[in-house]
């Protein structure tokens, strides 16, 4: 298989001809959607009156909650989300009305002319007054192994603290989108970009007040999503949805940058408090872990990113000893929700602050505390939930990265450095990565497609996932022709589309080609066994239906022949021709249920995970501390992918994943003001990595010769979110670097991201504790 397919969108992303939303062509009745939203976090809404709005010229309708035909509710999975708000509003950015105008400046005037009556209730806009005030998402949850209590008390040493991770904004370059246009009688027809196409489509019909079948979801391409249109895509396509029943026009809304910011909702910050106990070479015997999750006004993904963040917050770390408390708070702020990671980021950031802490109580190298705490591969490789750790390859990646790093050599070359400079310092860390591969709601797991074969010898492939840039669409094509054996320009991956694929899963959880590759391998693997009996009976074979038979004939090169008689050969185009007059069918579903997992979410235990995807980083930065700000030097990473699929993709996700970890670890800083206003909605004041932020000196390597042993699609490995967390790299190497200006004697204060106020803080401190000040 071509390792190398360039990815499918590449040149019509620089020409400009890959269809996004906004490019769709549609009549002149097309009609501009507008969301006006609360102003307030927290408010009584007293009364509205839309009447002089909705006189204005060119504007065909102005909705509230009053003319939704179906259910007022878009919580994807608690009903806990109104799609246009009644009585209350209890966030900034909670969407109260829609405009649908001919043109976006006869919208913009109609807003002006909505007047609403609003009672401002407190608002809580922060995780300390969600605990004061009780005010809790849903019930705690827990897993727990060992003794811990009675461990952290016999425990050598024991240290405790807190830690911060702050929320991240998703930055698609493609803000929130969709346009509906009417079909005949109740037919819809939404063109979204959602990564969760079934649910869009379960949610339309619901605020409709209409069937499943009346409504047809497609998906061309997303203009990124990174998780922020796994449920929240929906809104949109909910609004759009109502304004075009409405109207009776086809109606488009596309969020302007700063309302998209606004609207919706981030990663989760969170508040985590920890303990743990470990002896003089720095083993860890106990862990106690409380995790704070800011949820945000709804439920939306919560919980299930709160467990993924329990479910990794041992990360690659053997803890005989551990309990993990986690809560999600409800807050006055936009509901918080999927992104890259799914709350692994969270929770590893929580156990390499405490490997990078006992490291500096016991004046050691923290590869050393982390190497010694490492999963084992025959003992100590069982996780606080009950699963075993196969095919660990934290070992062999270690050995290849401190290797191909010169991690010594560098770390005796940075304390020289550091010797004998004064304002400027350097840093230098390596983080693992485990990161568990499946859906935790384990029913998820699963993917459907179809697949057509046309008589000029050519595929058509639909499939569940969505294409996100992540090169999904390339695998898909790329996994056909292999196991059709023609050459990928004769397949072509279709717009997903709920009519042809339904009831699938989301994009999302790094599973969309381990899944959606399978279910394309199950479908033509029906299709080639139906060809295959029918040349076996036009070659003569005796007995068509004797496996061996069916094996004997091979798909390669373009071509079909018998392997026991190379002479029976027909080139794929002919064989489809032929097919079609023996009227064999070359249309075939295909599906695929990730074997042999489940847990018990109640008591904490079980096997969540299909496997895990394994890496390592090495970053170096340096630190001017006279002003804080610190530049990249080098990051080596080494990613287990298993056999890798195309390498080009994986090596783009690897390095797109580390860069948008590096913003969250550093730059990327959400502020919200006293009346929750978020004040970082534009990019001005929300700085995302650019090109002058990457490493002086990347070097990004997959592991090789390690396929997956694990039955997944071409022993490959899920590649989309892993490497997010190899960022934390970074951010320890940086606390590295500002520990120096104290000669590594007392530890600094930190918190995630280390912004450049965060650092330059952190020195100051760190310096006037030296001088013994505090
Ligand atoms: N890569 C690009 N270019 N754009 C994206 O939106 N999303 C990430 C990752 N890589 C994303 C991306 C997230 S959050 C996930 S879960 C996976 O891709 C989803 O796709 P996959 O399951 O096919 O890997
Ligand atoms: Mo990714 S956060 O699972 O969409």
């Amino acid at each position: 298989m071509n390792t190398i397919l360039p990815y499918d969108s590449a040149v019509g992303h620089v020409t400009g001809e890959a269809v996004y939303i906004d490019d769709i062509l549609v009549n002149e009745q097309l009609l501009v959607g507008r969301v006006v939203y609360s102003l307030h976090a927290h408010a009584k809404i007293k009364s509205f009156d839309l009447s002089e709005a909705r006189k204005v010229a060119g504007v065909h309708a102005v909705l509230s909650y009053k003319d939704i035909p179906g259910h007022n509710q878009m919580g994807p999975v608690v009903k806990d989300e109104m799609c246009l708000a009644e009585n209350e509003v209890t966030f900034v950015g909670q969407a109260m009305f829609l405009i649908a105008a001919e043109t976006l400046e006869q919208g913009l005037e109609a807003e002006k002319l909505i007047k609403i009556e609003y009672e401002p209730l407190e608002p809580i806009l922060d995780i300390e007054t969600a605990m004061l005030k009780g005010s809790l998402m849903g019930p705690p949850r827990k897993i727990e192994c060992g003794n811990v209590n009675a461990t952290l008390k016999t425990a050598p040493h024991v240290i405790q603290g807190e830690l911060r991770t702050g929320a991240q904004e998703h930055w698609y370059l493609e803000t929130q989108a969709c346009l509906c246009i009417l079909g005949e009688g109740k037919e819809i027809n939404v063109f979204s970009s959602t990564q969760h196409p079934s649910e869009t489509q379960a949610l339309v019909a619901e605020v409709l007040g209409i069937r499943r079948n009346e409504v047809i979801v497609e998906v061309k391409r997303i203009g990124g999503g990174f998780g922020g249109k796994e449920t929240q895509a929906n809104h949109v396509a909910c609004w759009s949805a109502l304004l075009c029943n409405a109207t009776k026009s086809p109606v488009k809304i596309h969020l302007f940058r700063d309302d998209d910011m606004i609207m919706t909702g981030k990663r989760h910050r969170f508040l985590t408090k920890y303990e743990v106990g470990f002896d003089d070479d720095g083993v860890l015997h106990a862990v106690k872990f409380e995790l704070n999750s800011d949820g945000g006004a709804a439920t939306d993904l919560s919980f299930a990113i709160l467990e993924r963040a329990m479910l990794h917050t041992d990360n690659a770390y053997y803890v005989p000893n551990f309990s993990v408390e986690g809560r999600v708070w409800k807050t006055n702020l936009p509901s918080n929700t999927a992104m890259r990671g799914f709350g692994g980021p969270q929770g590893m950031a929580a156990i390499e602050t405490i490997i990078d802490r006992i490291a500096r109580f016991l004046k050691k190298d923290a590869i050393e505390i982390r190497f010694k705490n490492f999963y084992g591969s025959k003992d100590r490789n069982v996780t606080h939930y009950g699963q075993t750790v196969e095919n660990n390859r934290l070992h062999v990646i270690f050995d290849q990265i401190m290797k191909s790093a010169e991690y010594e050599k560098r770390r005796k070359e940075i304390a020289d450095f550091n010797t004998q400079n004064e304002f400027f310092k350097k840093g230098l860390a390596l983080t693992p990565v485990k990161f568990g591969i499946s859906f935790t709601t384990t029913f998820l797991n699963q993917a459907g497609v179809l697949v057509n074969v046309y008589t000029d010898g050519t595929v058509l492939v639909n499939h569940g996932g969505t294409e996100m840039g992540q090169g999904l669409n390339t695998k898909i094509q790329q996994i056909a022709a292999a196991e059709f054996g023609v050459s990928p320009d004769r397949v072509k991956v279709n717009a997903t589309n709920t009519s042809k694929v339904p009831n699938t899963s989301a994009t999302a959880a790094s599973s969309g080609s381990d899944m959606n590759g399978m279910a394309v391998k199950n479908a033509i693997e029906t299709i080639k066994e139906r060809i295959s009996k029918e040349l076996a009976q036009l070659w003569n074979e005796k007995d068509v239906h004797h496996p061996s038979i069916l094996s004997s004939i091979i798909f390669k090169d373009n071509f079909i022949f018998d392997s026991d008689h190379p002479e029976r050969k027909i080139s794929f185009t002919d064989a489809m021709v032929q097919m079609n007059l023996c009227q064999v069918s070359l249309s075939s579903t295909g599906f695929y249920k990730t074997p042999g997992i489940g847990w018990d979410k109640i008591k904490g235990h079980g096997k969540p995970f299909y496997y895990y995807s394994f890496g390592m980083a090495v970053s170096e930065v340096i630190i001017d501390i006279l002003t804080g700000q610190h530049t990249l030097l080098r990051t080596d990473i080494l990613q287990d992918v298993g056999k890798s699929i195309n390498e080009g993709i994986d090596i783009g996700q690897v390095e797109g994943a580390f860069i948008q970890g590096l913003g969250w670890c550093t730059t990327e800083e959400i502020k919200w003001d006293s009346k929750g206003n978020l004040m970082t909605h534009s990019p001005d004041t929300y700085k995302i990595p650019t090109v002058q932020d990457i490493p002086k000196d990347f070097r990004v390597k997959l592991l090789e010769d390690n396929p997956n042993p694990v039955g997944t699609i071409r022993r490959s490995k899920a590649i989309g979110e892993p490497p997010f967390m190899l960022a934390l790299s970074v951010w320890l190497a940086i606390k590295d670097g500002i520990s120096a200006v104290g000669n590594h004697e007392v530890e600094p204060e930190f918190s995630l991201p280390a912004t450049n106020e965060v650092i330059l803080l952190s020195i100051e401190k760190l310096k006037m504790k030296v001088r013994g000040a505090i």
